[in-house]
């Protein structure tokens, strides 16, 4: 088998939905600056005793059944996560555990916003190998857990969310190319300083909040993702007449809006979702593909381009047909 090629999606929300207007009595804001700003108009937020694999045991079982296939199918889990239930175990060990797939190959990415994309391109390096049949593929986030709900700068932008997909090998292309890079000397323009191995009572406390310069990630999003997703078109030969679908990480309405117009894509053939449910971090593209998908938009045999940008910062695109 010469490519893999995704067979399933899923997504799950968490029942409870927060709006721009309850955000009005929380911090000093309102439902027009961050929707014009944002693009949000809601978000789902995590109950206290959900964590991340909870969400992901949903959104897979949703994939699988997409995918017509058994859990015993399935023989390795990747979960592109910076929101882990625990320190260890890995999310994937207990989504396997959890939902009876057989002992197999279960790890964790940790790429911020670009966690999916980085499980996606990995999941396809060993299935290409030979070396896995059945992938399970998630990207899931509890961002709002590390949220300090009196800073507007970060808590207007953030949502929950899981999305899965199942990656499967195939004759057919399937997944033609990835693109993957990162910068740690931007480090400081996004992080959430406070872990393991740093400041660790620190974590989820409220001192302990997500740090951003938000216009300079803006600047550095858009320029860096216009030119991976321009390489990703030119090294496979493809104009942007070709494609079919955007798939962004749906950080911020004009993120996505600079992005379409330096791909010359107009919006009708850009997957948006962030108005939904927020930036939910790494995601936000298998949920964004699932809705596409789910919704008739993106059809058997279309050509798709998913990208993201995060913390690190990171990024990454991968050009598929569906
Ligand atoms: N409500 C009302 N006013 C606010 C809010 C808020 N929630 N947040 C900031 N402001 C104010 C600021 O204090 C500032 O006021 P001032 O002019 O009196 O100083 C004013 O709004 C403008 O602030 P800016 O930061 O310049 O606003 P900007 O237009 O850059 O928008 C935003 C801010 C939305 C954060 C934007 O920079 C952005 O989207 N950046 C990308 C950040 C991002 O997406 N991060 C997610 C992770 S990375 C990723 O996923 C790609």
């Amino acid at each position: 088998m010469k490519y893999s090629r995704i067979a399933g999606t899923g997504r799950y929300l968490p029942e409870k939905v927060m709006t721009n207007a309850d955000l009005e009595k929380i911090v000093d804001t309102s439902d027009e600056w961050i929707r014009t700003r944002t693009g949000v108009e809601r978000r789902h937020v995590c109950t206290e005793d959900q964590a991340v694999s909870d969400m992901c045991i949903e959104a897979a079982k949703i994939a699988i059944e997409d995918a017509g296939i058994d859990v015993t199918d399935i023989d390795m889990v990747i979960t592109g996560t910076t929101t882990p239930d625990f320190i260890f175990p890995n999310v994937s060990t207990i989504v396997q555990h959890k939902l009876g797939i057989p002992a197999c190959a279960a790890f964790s990415l940790e790429a911020a916003c670009t966690g999916f994309i980085y499980a996606l391109s990995t999941a396809d390096k060993f299935i290409k190998a030979g070396e896995a049949k059945c992938v399970l593929v998630l990207g899931a986030e509890c961002i709002t857990k590390l949220l300090d709900w009196n800073d507007r700068n970060t808590c207007v932008l953030f949502g929950d969310g899981a999305g899965a997909v199942i990656l499967k090998p195939s004759d057919e292309p399937g997944i033609i190319s990835c693109h993957l890079g990162a910068d740690g000397q931007y480090k400081d323009l996004l992080h959430y300083p406070y872990g393991a191995s740093n400041n660790l009572a620190l974590a989820g406390t409220e001192s302990g909040k997500i740090l951003m310069t938000g216009n300079e990630v803006f600047k550095v999003a858009v320029k860096t993702l216009g030119n991976i997703a321009a390489k990703t078109l030119e090294d496979a030969g493809i104009t942007h007449e070709e494609l079919d679908w955007l798939v962004p990480h749906q950080a911020n309405i004009r993120i996505i809006q600079a992005m379409a117009k330096r791909l010359n894509m107009p919006m009708e053939k850009v997957i948006v979702t962030v108005q939904d449910h927020g930036n939910t971090s790494a995601a936000s593209v298998p949920m964004a593909l699932d809705v596409g998908i789910r919704d008739g938009r993106i059809k058997k045999g279309q050509l798709v381009l998913a990208e993201a940008f995060g913390g690190g910062f990171t990024w990454g695109t991968v050009l598929m047909r569906l």
